[in-house]
This record gives structure tokens, sequence and C-alpha cells, in this order.
């Protein structure tokens, strides 16, 4: 397999496409028998439990969202509790219902239907109170679980062809996706949501550590196997999806890398029985790096350049973002914000929100984005376009985000609530909603520039940009929810501006409903 080769990208993105006919003549149905857990769980294997009693950061959700510290402004190793409020605040169970099913442990970022396929390890040096190691993260009785005892932090950095962020990292946390527990429900699209559901989970985590005054980037540079086998993945079951280095020490902590023989650690099997999807196993294999000169590479290769449509003249009437000055925007913190986060499950229909609450929305979340494949900073391969149903301030209509510009284009003006219905798959949330946000990306140009690997990118970072949009989102005290789209037919209604584009991802925002 071959990251250049880049018809297997293709071929996984146009084969789990949802259409109309895909939808109707798709037998799947949910065995609840076989259910996987939602939690992976070592049984022989003490857990170290992390304290719970942690600090607040008090900053506010807004400015974390979209903040990028500066190396010099970052305190350099993050303590115990640090990593703790991290990682709580990125995959922790934030509450708790019953259901016919069962009951379902919520977590702190938005994950499609509810299955939380995403891992987190973290491997670090010697911390105050934590021992050197590799160690699992289990929400469940938020504890670290010791997989390896020792300092293998110059592993991670050689997989990474010595990315200078992990280089200099105290703790790099690495998050995984496990097939079986999405697939269970999503069959071979389990693979795009990898990205969306770590996008949103990293979307917090970024945010927690720059309330912690840590610097932290999302790393999508390494030899797969490499990391794989630090940490016992079985790699037909869970894979490394991407790494977040945390702080910063000096280079010469890093210690040399060691043997890190295969464990064979023994888990819980997730169901009675697991049906494997060739398609995942196949684009994941086909998006692989294979060896430090190939990430080194893929990552020194120049720039992606902006979107045709992003420079292009502008063909309708452009609207300015409003953003209010900081002392008017909401103080809740960080924190606060993540505890009330939750997909609005009914809009209010008559509801409306204003052209600022946008402004700030669309203005916050897409800055702050540290990450190796997006060079020079603030690069972005998403385009975002709006469908704007209810917003004080702008008229009804199809628009275009212009970042550069912070400006919406209007391509077409009108009422298109029953378009918004049909593109959401046919849900009433779109239809509801003030706005819905789709984001396209160009494809081709993207996997011409990354490979195989693009595919991982793109949807990582339309799930971050779309956990960004959560946070800022339920910061104003609106509600919001990811959804799913009828992949064709979203290109189609954005025509011409959209052509050539692929859908990616969907978000809507609105008023919840109160019953
Ligand atoms: C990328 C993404 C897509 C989603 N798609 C849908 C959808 O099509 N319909 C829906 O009702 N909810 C959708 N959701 C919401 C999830 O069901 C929800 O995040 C999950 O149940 C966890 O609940 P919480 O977000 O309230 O914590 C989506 C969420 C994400 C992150």
């Amino acid at each position: 397999m071959n990251n250049s080769d880049i018809q297997a990208a293709w071929r996984y993105h146009d084969g789990t496409k949802h259409s109309h006919w895909s939808i109707r003549n798709n037998p799947h149905f949910l065995d609840w028998a076989n259910r996987p857990l939602p939690f992976k769980i070592y049984p022989k294997i003490e857990p170290l439990p992390l304290p719970r009693d942690v600090s607040q950061t008090e900053v506010t959700a807004l400015s974390a969202i979209s903040e990028t510290l500066a190396s010099s402004q970052a305190s350099s190793v993050p303590a115990l509790q640090d990593l703790a409020r991290i990682l709580y605040f990125s995959a922790g169970i934030t509450k708790h219902r019953a259901y016919p099913g069962g009951e379902i442990y919520f977590r702190a970022a938005a994950c499609t239907g509810a299955l939380y396929e995403i891992e987190l390890y973290v491997v670090t040096g010697d911390l105050a109170g934590l021992d050197a190691g590799a160690y699992h993260f289990n929400p469940a009785d938020v504890s670290l679980r010791l997989l390896r005892n020792g300092d293998f932090r110059g592993n991670v950095a050689r997989a990474t062809a010595m990315e200078p962020a992990v280089v200099h990292a105290p703790v790099t946390i690495i998050c995984t996706g496990t097939y079986w527990r999405n697939a269970w429900k999503y069959q071979a699209r389990t693979y795009r949501h990898f990205g969306w559901d770590g996008g949103t989970l990293v979307a917090n985590m970024l945010a927690v550590a720059a309330a912690s005054g840590l610097l932290a980037e999302i790393v999508l540079g390494f030899v797969d196997a490499e990391v794989n086998r630090l940490l016992d993945l079985d790699a037909r079951r869970e894979v490394s999806l991407f790494l977040v280095p945390l702080g910063r020490a000096s280079e010469s902590s890093l210690p040399a890398p060691r043997e890190a023989p295969a464990l064979g650690l023994e888990t819980i099997p997730l169901s009675p029985r697991e049906v494997e999807y060739s398609e995942m196993l196949q684009m994941h294999a086909a998006s692989s790096l294979e060896s430090e000169v190939e990430v080194a590479q893929w990552r020194g290769k120049p720039p992606v350049l902006p979107s045709s449509s992003a420079s292009a003249g502008l063909i309708g009437e452009e609207v300015q973002l409003q953003r209010p000055p900081e002392e008017e925007q909401p103080k809740d913190s960080i924190e606060q914000v993540i505890l009330r986060r939750g997909s609005t499950r009914a809009f209010d229909r008559t509801a409306s929100i204003t052209l600022a609450q946008v402004s700030t929305i669309l203005d916050s979340a897409t800055q702050g984005l540290p990450a190796d494949f997006l060079q020079p900073p603030g690069t972005q391969l998403n385009d975002l376009y709006l469908i704007v149903q209810s917003v004080q301030g702008l008229k009804p209509g199809a628009y275009f985000f212009r970042r550069a510009q912070k400006s919406l284009e209007l391509l077409k003006e009108g009422e298109f609530r029953a378009e918004a219905h049909h593109l959401g798959l046919e849900q009433q949330l779109p239809a509801d909603a003030c706005v819905n946000i789709f984001f396209l990306a160009d494809l081709n140009r993207i996997l011409e520039r990354y490979g195989n690997r693009g595919y991982r990118a793109v949807q990582l970072e339309a799930g971050v940009i779309g956990g960004k949009i959560y946070l800022a989102a339920y910061a104003q005290r609106l509600g919001a929810t990811g959804l799913t789209f009828f992949d064709d037919d979203v290109i189609d209604f954005l025509s011409p501006h959209a052509k050539g584009k692929s859908a990616v991802f969907l978000l809507a925002i609105g008023r919840p409903l109160k019953r």
C-alpha cells in the first residue's frame, strides 16, 4: 500500500457516501445483544486513580477555544492535576441516562451514536506524582493503567521523525480509534467518524490545555506501526489516529528510544462477536506512513494553497462578521461550558439567533488550530458554507464563509428549510435550526498534497472545528448538534460555487426547544 496511490481514498470516500438509495437499501439493523462495551478494560492491570478535586482554570470558553499559546508564554511541564483536567474534560463522563437498551454514559465531547470509539493513552516522562510510562486512560474510573514502565518518549519522537513539539513534550497523548465500537452501528462509515469524533474530543483537549497554560498541538505525521506497537494495539481492531504533545521541556531531557516488545495484554472482548469491514482496513493501510523518511517527506511538502473559491472574486452580496467586543462576550469558563454541552435533540423552529452570535461562532471556531499538517499556521482544509434560516441581520439563504475577509458571501437568497431537511438525511433538526454549517473540501487538491493521509487530515480538521463550534454555541447558551448528510446532494445544492468539492461534515445551530 502506498500513501500516494490516492485512488484508495477516493474508493473509500465514494463507497461510503450516503444517498437516498443507500439509506433505503441498507438492511443493517442494531443487534442489541451484540452491542459493544463502551470502555476498553484491562482486567489484570491495577488502576492508578487520577486526582478528582482538580482546580478549574476559570479561563472563558471563547478565549480558550481560539487561543494559540506562543512557546514563550507556555509553562513547561504539566502537573498531574493539569493532565487529569485535560483527560477528564476531553473524554470524561459528564452525565448518564437510562435507555431501554441500557445505560448511556455521555462524555465531554460529542460523538456519533454516543459510541465513544476514541481511546486515549499517555506517554510521559517522570512527573510529580506519576512515574514515567505508557498508560491507558479509562474514563469509567478516571484512572490510568500502566502498560509499559519507563520513559518511552524517545520512541514517540522517533516515530514522528523528530517533530519538534513531540521532541520537547514532557507528555504526549495518543488518540486511537476502535473500529467495532462505532461500526456496530455505522458499518464502514466509521473511518470518517474517527476524524469527526477524534476531532470534537481534541477540540476540548486543545481548549483545556490552552486554559491550563500548556502548549498543545495535533500531530498527524508518524510511523503508524511503531506507535501501534508501543501501545500494544491489535491493529485490525484499534489504530493510532493522532498525537497531542503537551507542554515543553528541554530537548536534552528526551531519552533514547527503548526496546518495546509485544506485550499481549489481555482486554475484555467488546462484544460476543465482531464484524470486520475490509474497506476501513484498506483505507487505513493506504494512508499509513511506513518509515521516518516517509514521515519527514510527508510533513516537509509545500503547503496546501487556499481553495480557488476562497480567493475567487465575489459573486454575491457580502456581509461582514460582527463580533462583539471582548467585554460583551459570555464569561463562562471552558469547564462550565463543557459540562453543560450536549447535542440538541430538538430546535425551536420559531426562534432566531443574531448575526453577532453567528460571527462569534465562526470567528472563534476557525482559530487556534495548531497542527503539523496545517502549515503555515492558519491554513485550513475545509471551507464552510451556511444555510441561514433564522438569523437577525442576515437574509435567509445559502452563504460562503470568506475566512480571510471575515465575511459571508450570499450565494443564493431564499427560504431553504425543506432543502436543509433533505440534505441532513431528512432529519427534523436541520429543518428547525437557525443555521446549518456545511464543511466542504477540495479533496483532489488535498489528496494530491498529503496523499491518502490527507483524507484523515480533512476529516479530523472538520471534527476539531465542529467541536469548537459546539463549544462556541454552548458558551453563548445556544444549542448545536452534529449531523449526517446526503453527500452529493449537498454539493449539488451549493453549486456552482461548490462544484468539484466533497461534503465532509455538517452542524446545526439554533435554540433548543423548551419542552
Ligand atoms: C459528527 C457528529 C454527527 C452526528 N450526527 C447526528 C445525526 O445525524 N443525528 C442526530 O440526531 N445526532 C447526531 N449527532 C449527535 C450525537 O448523537 C451525540 O453527540 C451523542 O449522542 C452524544 O451526546 P451529546 O453530544 O449530547 O454528549 C452527531 C454528533 C457528531 C459529533
